[in-house]
């Protein structure tokens, strides 16, 4: 068994951590307060490679593995949680499914846009009656002529407001409940699409997530991802790889929120002696190291059997995902008790990564969900 990255995934990691220091990291706290979208750092990013991480070159990508955009998504949230899912989402839940079943025009169309950031992605799937029972959403789409119609909302899109190219599932027929579901690639601006709510969120304020409206919308017919009816496994099968970001993104959080405690815990002095000298402290951030080591060997591992072409990688992924949400929500509730007092204020980062880590335990599926993955792989 070898736990040394390659070379290549060491340049990433290097390259990520000196970007998301120089470039991100006071960014974060500013996009935190006005929540507007990083479009300038994003920029920057496609010319880096990380919009389209796992894409293959000859669609405008890097042509890397999934253990990379793991590393990348950990050192983005790592300074800032809200880049971190924008660019998770870019890649694993919009991306990677048009370059998974889309066929040749649809990549060829969409991927290098996605990778360059002249657009950016998002995936609409959840509805306001369909969380966590995605199975069960409402939104229609009919074919008439050379147009499929689309009709629904969804809802708590992430990206939302500001994407240009969705992944947008809908019911070509009702009576087939989730075997009726497919998956089509809408474009911003197409007849009939609106955006709605804007959600002021308690973390990763910068996502621009938002509800999608689809009021008899034209979508081509050549639009749809797939075939009729493929559309909730291939959501599902798209989640599967958007967990693992997902995981990599607490890790991220959790890894910076460390630091913080560290720092903040050698400078502080109480009782005449910095309080990394007190063995409460000490058994903290003993904590939350040994968990985020944990957590982080969860995503990698579930990163290294989607590279090595395994079909159904559902169970690592949850358990990635789960454990690392919950560690994220712990350690970034450690760092703060670390800071005392000065851990609420936004005088510190570790009161808005408390914030961004909540909403680990929530979207991609809630823990619940996560936990009903793993018991069903187990137990099928
Ligand atoms: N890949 C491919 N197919 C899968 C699959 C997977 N991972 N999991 C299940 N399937 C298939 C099953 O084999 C089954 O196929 P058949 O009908 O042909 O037999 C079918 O899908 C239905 O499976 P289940 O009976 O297990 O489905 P279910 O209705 O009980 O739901 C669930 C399963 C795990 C609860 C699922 O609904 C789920 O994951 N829910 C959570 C939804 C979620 O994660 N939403 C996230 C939205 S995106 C987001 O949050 C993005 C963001 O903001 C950043």
């Amino acid at each position: 068994m070898n736990f040394d990255l390659t070379d290549n995934q060491k340049l990433v990691r290097d390259m990520v951590r000196d970007f998301a220091e120089k470039e991100l990291k006071e960014k974060a706290v500013e996009i935190d307060k006005t929540q507007e979208f990083p479009w300038d750092i994003l920029k920057k990013m496609a010319e880096l490679g990380l919009l389209g991480i796992v894409v293959p070159e000859e669609y405008g990508g890097a042509g890397m593995d999934f253990i990379s955009l793991a590393i990348a998504v950990e050192e983005i949230s790592r300074a800032c949680a809200s880049t971190g899912v924008i660019v998770a989402v870019n890649n694993s839940l919009t991306a990677y499914p048009i370059e998974h079943w889309g066929n040749e025009d649809q990549k060829k169309k969409y991927l290098p846009l996605l990778c360059k950031g002249e657009k950016i992605g998002a995936f609409g799937l959840t509805e306001p009656n369909a969380g966590s029972d995605a199975g069960s959403i409402e939104s229609t789409a009919r074919l008439e002529g050379d147009y499929y119609i689309l009709n629904g909302t969804k809802r708590f899109i992430t990206n939302g407001g500001e994407a240009g190219i969705f992944v947008v599932f809908a019911l070509t027929n009702k009576e087939l409940k989730h075997k009726g579901i497919s998956a089509f690639i809408v474009e911003d601006g197409s007849e009939g699409f609106s955006k709605g709510k804007h959600e002021e969120l308690m973390g990763i304020r910068a996502t621009a997530n938002c509800e999608l409206i689809f009021e008899d919308c034209k979508v081509p017919k050549e639009n749809l991802l797939g075939e009729e009816g493929m559309g909730f496994k291939i959501a599902l099968g798209t989640i599967d790889v958007s967990r693992i970001d997902i995981g990599a993104q607490a890790v991220g959080i959790s890894q910076g929120a460390l630091e913080e405690a560290i720092k903040y815990s050698k400078e502080r002095k109480q009782f005449g002696k910095p309080i990394c000298e007190f063995e409460f402290i000490q058994g903290m951030i003993a904590d939350m190291a040994t968990k985020i080591n944990a957590a982080r060997l969860l995503v990698l591992r579930a990163a290294y059997i989607k590279d090595k072409g395994e079909k159904r990688f559902s169970l690592e992924s949850a358990m990635a995902k789960w454990y690392a949400s919950e560690v994220a929500v712990d350690v970034t509730r450690q760092s703060c008790q670390v800071h005392g007092g000065y851990g609420y204020t936004k005088d510190y980062p570790v009161e808005r990564m408390f914030r961004d880590s909540k909403i680990m335990e929530l979207y991609e599926g809630t823990s619940e969900i996560q936990k009903i993955v793993i018991a069903r792989s187990l137990l099928r």
